[in-house]
């Protein structure tokens, strides 16, 4: 068994690093207070071929492994979880859906500007009363023979207002339950599609979260991705493979968080000696450390058996579960050794504190992974 990277994959990790350093650090911290989503640092992300990196250069895409985008993922939430997230859907969720599942066409037109950058993707499957319950969609896509009439509201919709094509979860078929189920592509502009109110939120603040709605748009049928009603499938597939990016989203938030926590213990003094040199301090980071590399482990396997096309969906459900509870637990301890210099702003420790919580909330709770997990065991 071999730990080592590559050297592609250490020169796409360094990339990452010193993007988040000198691009989206300097303004992290106001683009938070002011929710401004990072337009011109997402644009230059694209350049860099971070929002389709796994997706083949034959589509404008990166051709990088799945190893890869957990390295750059945690390099970029380190500093900015924000910017991470938008990264996240465009490839995971968006880009993956549509070179794994869509046709020729659909590549042509939306995986390619996508997978380059230069247009943003989201995917719309929570709704005001299906988030967890995935199935229960009420968003109906009503077969009208040459195209779907698109009624409902979606929540929550990372990227709602900056993106333009936007992958649509709904129901045609009623009788048919979840099997009833498309995914339509739905393109900003069409007739009746409103972005709705964006979200004032606890965290991850200068991303783009918005409520969206549909009142009668027509989508073509050439739109739908997959067979008539795999659109529940296609959710699940691509939120197995999406539960990596956020599972990594956590992971840097984790290490960041530890990485403010060891430069401030270094420097602080309490007692007469710097405060990492108390067990108190001192047992926080040793647990802190164990948890990051625990995540780190378990974000790698996932990606690595995607990577092998074996089954992966167990083990990014563990990902995501484990590395957003770190997240969560590091973040609030790295607080706790600021002590008050923690809870300002400026030690930006605190922004990893908020950015946390949501990672434990979306691409699936944290008990939404639990069932995902204990059901595999069980059939194990
Ligand atoms: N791959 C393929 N098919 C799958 C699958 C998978 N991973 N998981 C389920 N399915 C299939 C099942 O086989 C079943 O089909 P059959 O009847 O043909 O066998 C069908 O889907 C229904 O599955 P379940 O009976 O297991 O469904 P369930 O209602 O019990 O729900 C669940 C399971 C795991 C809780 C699921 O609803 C779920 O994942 N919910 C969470 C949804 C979620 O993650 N939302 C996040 C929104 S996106 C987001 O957050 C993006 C962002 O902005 C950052």
């Amino acid at each position: 068994m071999l730990f080592e990277l590559t050297e592609e994959q250490k020169a796409v990790r360094d990339a990452a690093r010193d993007f988040a350093q000198n691009v989206l650090k300097p303004g992290v911290i106001d683009r938070d207070e002011n929710q401004t989503f990072p337009t011109e640092e997402i644009k230059q992300l694209g350049e860099l071929g971070f929002m389709g990196m796994m997706v083949s250069p034959e589509y404008g895409g990166g051709g990088m492994d799945t190893v890869s985008y957990v390295l750059a993922m945690e390099e970029i939430s380190k500093i900015d979880a924000s910017a991470s997230v938008c990264m996240s859907v465009n490839n995971s969720l968006v880009c993956w859906g549509i070179e794994k599942f869509g046709n020729e066409e659909q590549k042509q037109k939306h995986l390619v500007p996508l997978a380059k950058g230069e247009k943003i993707g989201a995917f719309c499957l929570s709704e005001p009363e299906a988030g967890s319950d995935a199935t229960s969609q009420s968003t109906t896509a009503i077969d009208m023979g040459d195209h779907y009439l698109l009624n409902g509201t979606k929540n929550w919709i990372t990227n709602g207002g900056t993106a333009s094509v936007y992958l649509v979860i709904a129901q045609t078929d009623v009788e048919k339950g979840h099997k009833g189920i498309n995914c339509l592509i739905v393109e900003k502009g069409m007739d009746g599609f409103i972005v709705g109110a964006k979200e004032n939120k606890l965290g991850i603040r200068s991303s783009d979260t918005h409520t969206l709605l549909f009142n009668d748009v027509k989508v073509p049928k050439e739109n739908r991705i997959g067979e008539d009603g795999f659109g529940f499938k296609f959710a699940m597939k691509t939120l197995e493979g999406g539960r990596i990016g956020i599972a990594s989203q956590a992971l840097g938030i984790a290490s960041g968080s530890i990485a403010l926590a060891l430069a401030y213990s270094k420097e602080r003094k309490a007692f007469g000696k710097p405060i990492n040199q108390h067990q108190a301090i001192a047992f926080k980071l040793a647990d802190m450390a164990t948890e990051i590399e625990a995540s780190r482990l378990l974000c790698l396997k996932a990606a690595w058996l995607k990577d092998q096309k074996l089954p992966f969906g167990k083990f990014s459900a563990m990902a995501k579960l484990f590395a957003s509870e770190t997240a969560m637990k590091t973040a609030v301890e790295a607080v706790q050794v600021h002590g008050g210099y923690g809870f300002v702003k400026e030690y930006h420790v605190e922004r990893l504190m908020r950015d946390a919580k949501i990672t434990q909330i979306y691409e699936g709770t944290s008990e939404v992974q639990r069932i995902v997990i204990s059901r595999a065991v069980l059939e194990e």
